[in-house]
């Protein structure tokens, strides 16, 4: 795994942006895995930026993204196609035809998990970026989560229900399933780039550098990929 330590957040996203870039760069029809959460919001601002000054197209790139919320769809301001539309794809010249998240509205979870998987197949990713929960969940495989698991609906564990309750109005308003890639899924990519700030992450940090391989800590994994670049601050590298 490659390791690049920053100052802070902005520097963080700094040498994160230029990770994506470079992909895009490389390949103007790259297949992009993405990410919600606070975590990448600072590479998605330099993503429109550079698109907005610089002209980089995303006019033949294509997106998908690790998970969203049952019962959550494009009309609700909490759901993760309205989070990826607000923050990423509008401020880019990205057909939204190009993009894809697992439907949280589908009326069969089953069978929308067996669709994504099969897209996943179809569409394997050049870069797939990560953010990492306090509990060392990457999208919503917390742990106990099996290393082999494909797109699933998960049962959220308490600690991401209270973690994720701040960007909700209340706690209970917070969905307690999601569909989520699996491990396997996002071990499958070419690339990985797992970005971490701030020291409530720093334990969860350490568990994916230095811990045992294990699927109690499920970025730990993460250590078994041949090309895993993490980019963190300071503040969650202060136990490695
Ligand atoms: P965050 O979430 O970026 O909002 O910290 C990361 C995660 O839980 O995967």
């Amino acid at each position: 795994m490659k390791i690049i330590i920053t100052k802070d957040y902005e520097t963080m996203s700094d040498e994160a942006f230029r990770v994506m870039a470079d992909v895009v760069k490389q390949n103007p029809a790259a297949v992009l895995g993405l990410a919600t959460g606070t975590t990448p919001l600072g590479l998605y601002a330099r993503m429109a930026k550079d698109h907005r000054e610089n002209g980089t197209s995303y006019r033949n790139v294509h997106t998908v993204n690790l998970d969203e919320y049952a019962g959550l769809g494009a009309e609700s301001d909490q759901s993760y196609v309205w989070f990826m539309r607000e923050n990423l794809f509008r401020h880019l010249d990205l057909p939204l035809g190009n993009t894809n998240l697992p439907n949280g509205k589908a009326e069969d979870l089953l069978a929308e998990c067996a669709r994504y998987n099969a897209l996943l197949s179809e569409m394997q990713q050049d870069i797939q970026l990560l953010g990492i929960g306090s509990n060392g969940h990457i999208a919503f495989n917390e742990p106990g989560t099996p290393f082999g698991a494909e797109t699933h609906v998960v049962e959220l564990a308490e600690s991401t229900i209270r973690d994720n309750a701040r960007l909700f109005a209340r706690e209970e308003d917070v969905p307690r399933r999601a569909l989520s890639m699996g491990l396997k899924n996002i071990m499958h990519a070419k690339k990985i780039l797992i970005l971490a700030n701030g020291a409530n992450k720093a334990k969860a940090v350490c568990g994916l550098v230095k811990g045992p391989v294990t699927e109690q800590l499920p970025a730990s994994v993460l250590q078994l990929h041949p090309d895993c670049v993490l980019i963190c601050d300071e503040a969650a590298a202060s136990l490695l």
